[in-house]
């Protein structure tokens, strides 16, 4: 048996493992059947194994990140803990999270990308790190008594190292005394193993495992950095040291973490012996209603079935995000116009399947049924999913009757063109002006014996795009939002407020929260009574004071002893172990800070309180704006 129970010292090799000897001819350990059900119960209880907390998975839609619209992985809501503030449950934690991540979108509809997935996540918060991190991942992977996949058919990945990080010679070695063979041991470089959630934060060097996806087993050679093609990623290992400040800057963090991410979908795919996320029960009743919708045998036509899947695929997403607790409805902003992307182009993909009317009800309910029991939300917001996938189907359908009727108009004067060439400056003109796509202008084109110049089409759309909305289409590629200078001027306004809290306040007052978005700051702190009208005033008043002198922000490393002893502010008090960057502004306000910040207080513009309140017992809530 592999090593079980509370962190010990490294297990080494294990003697039960059969021996990995790649150029063993055929059988494989057979798959464990498990369901998506089955699985996500298995890992929560085998991290419980060693230690961990259960939480709960969080909102789709993040609370205290402005960068991003979406939660992109199940480490996101748990960022300040990983950058250090203690978490209440503990320093192991194990969940499931449901993720949205637009970033891969042309990539939907092949055997193994998602818009939506779940993420099986386990942390350790400055507690256990490589060595135990990697024999666990391998254990729950590997030991018959869990999910008993063939150690012939999985091969690793670690960091080869660059000017921020060593070659990661460590998680090799702790791959090798696992019995991992050399050979299946893939140096790789930061493209590939080095993970962080955006632009800024914690991250880090990780180690990923991949699955043999190729015919029989693996070639002796054969892994992922060899053999790229034939190796499916199904977990990552991050060892989140660092905090990436801003593009310049990467210092460590005060504890060694780990934050590992198993694809539910991808392994649920590996344990049922499948080749395909499709055809696994996640999807299969979804598939089901798509194809009775369209009167269409899935199977029988590659382009068809592709569409089936992206359908599957973007109807899925959909009904999570409108089912979220704080999921939007589809609209041109944020969120809501990603939602509008997928859900249209999931219309677009269900007419090239044949689908007239409207159709993406049944397969929302199919999707909403098979999670309940995972995400009870989904329940919850039955009608609130179904009512807003039906209207945005509604209006698309009539935005392509509209564009139709106006194409019908123009096509007498288009068949007089002897080169059967529409200009792309008309096509252009149904997409401007009635939100018709360029497909199926195409299309509608072809069927008249017609082309379209795409390329004056996607030139004009180019340059429309560049005008207005080259955010909102990066967002949707992206799933990030603009990490503007927006932000950054709000979190030197919070410790302008903070610092002029305790001045007016008293030096009691401590920060217990902050949150910012594009639009305002929220900072909540320790302050037994309401504020007075005199005391908001005076607050804003001194802050206003400060963006007035022009005071330059610095920053400067130094240990914790001695930033506190320079009397700088410190949030998280004893949990920073090592160096921390001090932010001064000019001679206001001193504070330990990962940043980042403006280079000088002017650049804040008019700060104005908007609203002070309570937010729990003894402490007040602060909501102020920049303008
Ligand atoms: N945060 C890591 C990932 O999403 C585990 O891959």
């Amino acid at each position: 048996m592999a090593t079980r129970g509370a962190a010990g010292p490294f297990p080494g090799p294990d003697p039960s493992l059969p021996k990995l000897d790649p150029c063993r001819p055929s059988e494989l350990l057979s798959p464990t059947m498990l369901t998506a059900n089955e699985l996500r119960s298995k890992y929560i209880e085998f991290f419980k194994t060693k230690g961990h907390a259960e939480i709960s998975g969080k909102s789709l839609i993040p609370e205290n990140d402005p960068t991003v619209l979406f939660t992109t992985a199940g480490m996101h809501p748990l960022v300040p803990y990983l950058l250090g503030e203690p978490h209440p449950a503990g320093k192991r934690l194990v969940d499931y999270q449901k993720c949205v991540r637009t970033g891969d979108i042309d990539e939907v509809g092949d055997p193994a990308h998602l818009t939506c997935f779940e993420m099986l996540g386990n942390w350790s918060l400055g507690d256990y790190f490589k060595k135990e991190s990697l024999a666990w991942s391998w254990e729950f992977l590997t030991d018959p008594a869990w999910l008993a996949l063939d150690p012939l058919r999985i091969s690793v990945t670690v960091f080869a190292g660059d000017e921020n990080a060593p070659r990661d010679e460590y998680s090799a070695e702790c791959w090798a005394s696992i019995g991992v063979p050399v050979n299946r041991i893939a140096y790789l470089p930061a493209s590939d193993n080095w993970w962080a959630a955006g632009a800024t934060g914690p991250c880090g060097p990780d180690s990923e495992i991949f699955w043999w996806v190729g015919e029989g087993l693996p070639p002796a050679l054969s892994n992922k950095g060899s053999d790229p093609g034939n190796w499916m990623e199904i977990w990552n290992n991050v060892f989140m040291e660092y905090n990436r400040v801003d593009e310049k800057t990467l210092v460590r963090l005060p504890a060694q973490n780990v934050d590992t991410g198993m694809g539910l979908e991808r392994t649920v795919t590996v344990l049922q012996g499948k080749t395909s996320v499709y055809q696994t029960e996640i999807f299969a009743p979804v598939i089901s209603a798509i194809c009775t919708a369209a009167n269409y045998e899935y199977g029988k036509d590659e382009e068809k079935d592709r569409s089936v899947r992206i359908v599957t695929d973007h109807i899925r997403s959909a009904t999570f995000i409108i089912g979220d607790p704080k999921g939007p409805l589809p609209s041109n902003v944020g969120a809501g116009y990603v939602l509008r992307r997928l859900i249209r182009r999931a219309v677009r993909h269900g007419r090239k399947l044949g689908i007239e009317g409207t159709f993406l009800v049944r397969p929302a309910t199919a999707v909403i049924d098979n999670f309940l029991g995972a995400y009870p939300e989904l329940e919850v917001n039955r009608a609130k999913i179904l009512e807003g996938l039906d209207a945005e189907e509604v209006k698309f359908l009539e935005t392509l009757k509209t564009g139709e009727h106006e194409f019908e108009k123009m096509l007498p004067n288009l068949l007089k063109n002897p080169s059967k060439v529409m200009s792309g400056r008309l096509a252009f003109k149904l997409y401007d002006t009635y939100g018709f796509p360029i497909e199926l202008t195409e299309e509608l084109a072809g069927e008249n014996g017609m082309k379209v110049n795409r390329a004056e089409f996607d030139e004009a759309f180019k340059k429309h795009q560049e005008l207005s909305r080259a955010g909102a289409d990066q967002l949707f590629k992206g799933g990030m939002a603009d990490t503007s200078d927006v932000s950054v001027r709000y979190h030197t306004a919070t410790h302008l407020l903070h610092r002029a809290l305790k001045n007016v306040l008293g030096e009691h007052v401590n920060q217990k929260g902050s949150n910012i978005t594009s639009e305002r700051l929220r900072f909540d702190f320790s302050h037994g009574a309401p504020m007075t009208a005199e005391e908001v005033a005076k607050v804003q008043a001194i802050v206003n004071e400060q963006i007035g002198r022009d005071l330059a922000v610095t920053m400067t490393m130094m240990k914790l002893d001695e930033a506190k002893a320079s009397g700088a502010t410190a949030l998280f008090g004893e949990k920073y172990e090592e160096t921390v960057k001090v932010y001064t502004i000019g001679d206001f306000s001193k504070e330990v800070c990962g940043g980042p910040h403006v280079e000088r207080s002017s650049l804040l513009g008019k700060f104005r309180v908007q609203k002070e309140q309570s937010s729990a017992a003894g402490i007040r809530r602060i909501y102020a704006v920049l303008e």
